[in-house]
């Protein structure tokens, strides 16, 4: 029988048109294009403006991985949106999309994974492709994280940027997704969270006074370890030397995160996929959003080999090797 792979064929990305610079941020908190930049490797980020929403840059960035897959409404059979900036707690991010798309019957879901959203929807939807359950899957992560930031602390709000990317996933005959690697340790939920929900309402949620909370030189730390084993058990997974890597398509959190990532791979950095300057954090989004980047200005070529990674909340961390 002949094997099923689930296979990448489109990608987009949806971002606001508003850009904030980080001399722009020089006016707003105490700091530094200079400690920015030196620090983190951010110049600028896309935010969104008061009458746009996720769901907008949702989806722009689905039609246009829809566009470039040559797909319609009526092949997708399964939508999956990576979130935690959801336009609303329900109908779902993913129902919202299929509305604006015109999708019909299909399964339709968020998932909330903080920033390895995207990787866990790519393993579900790998998953359901492999077992004959689906057979085009839209897959999206998108996110406003620009509406949980406490745009007085700068700590965080140099950090983030809006954004949605997406890729369409086919069966095909051909590889395709290779291996998919999802981990959570819910023992470090304290480093980085947005406290309010809907049961658990603390009184500033009332106040619209809740914020992302980030212990960042301790994330810094178990981003740099959790992503370096993840990499390395990738390439386990499917007995590859890292030589034979053509490319990482890292989440986009910290320009030094990601050097640590490359040096545990020995990757020159000309290999790794940076858009950590124009796009800031954008959580789930980046990994789309960075693989749209580069396939669209010819960098990634058919028959490559790609291993993206992500970390966040959670703490989460998951991976993805493929051929493209
Ligand atoms: O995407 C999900 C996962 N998230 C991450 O992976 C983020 C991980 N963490 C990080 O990327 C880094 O920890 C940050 C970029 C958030 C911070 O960088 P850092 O090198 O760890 O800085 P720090 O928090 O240890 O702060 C160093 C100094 C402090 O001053 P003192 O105490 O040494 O005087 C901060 O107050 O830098 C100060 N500082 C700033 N200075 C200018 C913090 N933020 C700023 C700022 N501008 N925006």
């Amino acid at each position: 029988m002949i094997p099923v792979y689930a296979r990448i064929t489109g990608t987009g990305r949806g971002l606001p048109e508003k850009i904030l610079t980080n001399k722009d941020l020089e006016e707003i908190v105490d700091t530094t294009d200079e400690w920015i930049r030196a620090r983190t490797g951010i110049e600028r980020r896309h935010i969104a403006a008061d009458n746009e929403t996720n769901l907008d840059f949702c989806e722009q960035a689905a039609r246009n991985a829809m566009q470039a897959a040559g797909v319609g409404p009526k092949d997708i059979d399964m939508v999956i949106v990576g979130t935690t900036t959801p336009d609303q707690v329900f109908p779902n991010m993913g129902c919202l999309l299929q509305r604006r798309l015109g999708i019909h019957g299909c399964p339709a879901f968020s998932l909330e994974a903080a920033c390895t959203g995207f990787i866990y929807a790519l393993d579900i939807a790998n998953k359901y492709i492999r077992s004959g359950s689906a057979k085009c899957a839209l897959i999206v992560g998108g996110e406003t994280l620009s509406r949980m930031t406490d745009w007085n602390d700068r700590g965080t709000c140099v950090l983030f940027g809006d954004g949605a990317g997406a890729v369409v996933l086919e069966a095909s005959d051909e590889a395709g997704i290779l291996s998919t690697h999802l981990h959570a340790d819910g023992q470090y939920a304290d480093l980085l969270y947005f406290p309010s929900g809907v049961s658990k309402k603390p009184e500033d949620f009332y106040a619209r006074r809740d914020f992302i909370h980030m212990k960042g030189s301790e994330v810094f730390k178990v981003a740099v370890t959790k992503l370096g084993e993840i990499v390395l058990e990738a390439l386990k997974a499917n007995n590859m030397p890292a030589e034979k890597l053509d490319w990482l398509v890292p989440h986009q959190a910290n320009l030094r995160i990601i050097e640590a990532t490359a040096r545990k791979l020995k990757m020159p950095m000309q290999r790794v996929i940076l858009t950590i300057q124009d796009h800031g954090n954008t959580s789930t989004a980046s990994v789309p959003m960075a693989l749209d980047v580069v396939v669209r200005d010819g960098r990634i070529q058919r028959g490559q080999t790609v291993l993206l990674e992500a970390f966040g909340g959670g703490f989460t961390w998951g991976a993805a090797l493929l051929r493209y």
